[in-house]
């Protein structure tokens, strides 16, 4: 098949085998990228109009026990400035989200044992309790079974957690030999099982990544099927061993968005502030090319930097209002309106 035929058949079918997909992603011309970027368009735009949803992101822990080798935040960074917020801050960060139109926040932290399902419940109801027509999305890394039951029951109802990459063996080349691939899967399985509205995603440019990598990426989120998907070029932290490897390139995050968007019609894809660090622009082309969602951050400002994953990323000097105000003219600048609406996820 050509790539026009590639293109034609995840249009048709949703899907393509795994070699339609390395060779889409190894030789994919400008033409026929600018044709894929069209159909992606108007898949979004079939379904959402020219609506993106925002989601308020809050950063309530710098803290992790993890030791990812990409991160900022992994535990072995003795440079890094840890922070955690308290229930009250997390909390005042909705209300001041909510006065600005947020309905969806998303609390994301490292993995950090200090918020115990107690503590952590307690902020959920809390949350639901002062805004019911809130969603509340976790993004905490791998729990219990327990845990996420408990957490669900208090009223979540949303969890990121990215899979990072569908290959195994790459998996184990980005994590310490403690963090496990089947684990992630199996948690991501949970999560559906359990009812949440689950994300998962995957980084672009990752350090040994492959094109037959990538394929993988994309067939293993048409398996499980998420509700969301977050993906974004890797960046380089400055104090992690890929300290010199090259970001992820624009060009291949844009494709796989397009990508994801053909097979996954319905799904929730965020343009991610990975993205708009990589180009300055690169939030708006995500959504040209098929994203619909941006997630500006609400965190409190005095621990912005902190927060840091991954070295240059934006929003770190800007207030919740600024960020959003910043965010809607970039959206009427392509043609698109930020809304209010919840954006849950619809077959
Ligand atoms: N570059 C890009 N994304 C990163 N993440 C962590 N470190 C980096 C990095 N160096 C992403 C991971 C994680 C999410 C919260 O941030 O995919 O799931
Ligand atoms: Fe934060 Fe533009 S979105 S400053």
């Amino acid at each position: 098949m050509n790539n026009i035929e590639i293109i034609r058949q995840l249009e048709t079918e949703q899907t393509a085998d795994r070699a339609s997909l390395v060779q889409l992603l190894d030789t994919l011309t400008q033409d026929e990228e600018e044709l894929l970027r069209q159909r992606a368009q108007q898949t979004a735009q079939a379904r959402f109009g020219s609506k993106i949803y925002i989601r308020g992101l809050i950063e309530i822990s710098s803290y992790c026990k993890n030791d990812c080798f990409y991160c900022g935040i992994r535990r072995s960074n003795r440079n890094a400035v840890r922070y955690r917020l308290s229930a009250e801050q997390i909390v005042s960060s909705c209300d001041r989200g909510y006065a600005l139109g947020f309905r969806t926040f998303v609390l994301q932290g490292g993995e950090d044992p200090y918020y115990t399902d107690e503590r952590m419940c307690a902020v959920v109801r809390e949350i639901k309790r002062r805004y019911p027509d809130c969603a509340v999305t976790l993004s905490l890394g791998e729990r219990s079974a327990e845990s996420l039951q408990r957490l669900w029951e208090a009223g979540a109802d949303r969890y990121l957690l990215r899979h990072e990459t569908a290959g195994k063996a790459h998996y184990e080349r980005l994590h310490p030999p403690e963090m496990s691939y089947d684990n992630r899967v199996a948690t991501l399985r949970l999560l559906k099982r359990i009812g949440y509205q689950t994300g998962a995603g995957f980084m672009v440019g990752s350090p040994y990544q492959t094109a037959e990598n990538l394929a993988d990426d994309l067939l293993f989120i048409k398996d499980l099927r998420p509700q969301m998907c977050g993906i974004g070029p890797f960046v380089p932290h400055s104090d992690t061993c890929f300290r010199d490897v090259p970001h992820g390139s624009l060009r291949t995050t844009l494709i796989l968005l397009s990508v994801l968007r053909l097979m996954n019609p319905n799904i929730l894809l965020p343009a991610t502030t990975a993205l708009g660090t990589i180009d300055a622009r690169g939030r708006e082309k995500g959504i040209l090319h098929g994203a619909n969602v941006v997630m500006p951050n609400l965190s409190p400002q005095e621990h912005r930097r902190d927060y840091s994953l991954y070295d240059n990323k934006i929003c770190t000097g800007e207030e919740a209002a600024e960020c959003l105000q910043c965010l809607k003219m970039r959206m009427r600048s392509i043609g698109y309106e930020i809304t209010t609406d919840r954006g849950d996820y619809h077959e």
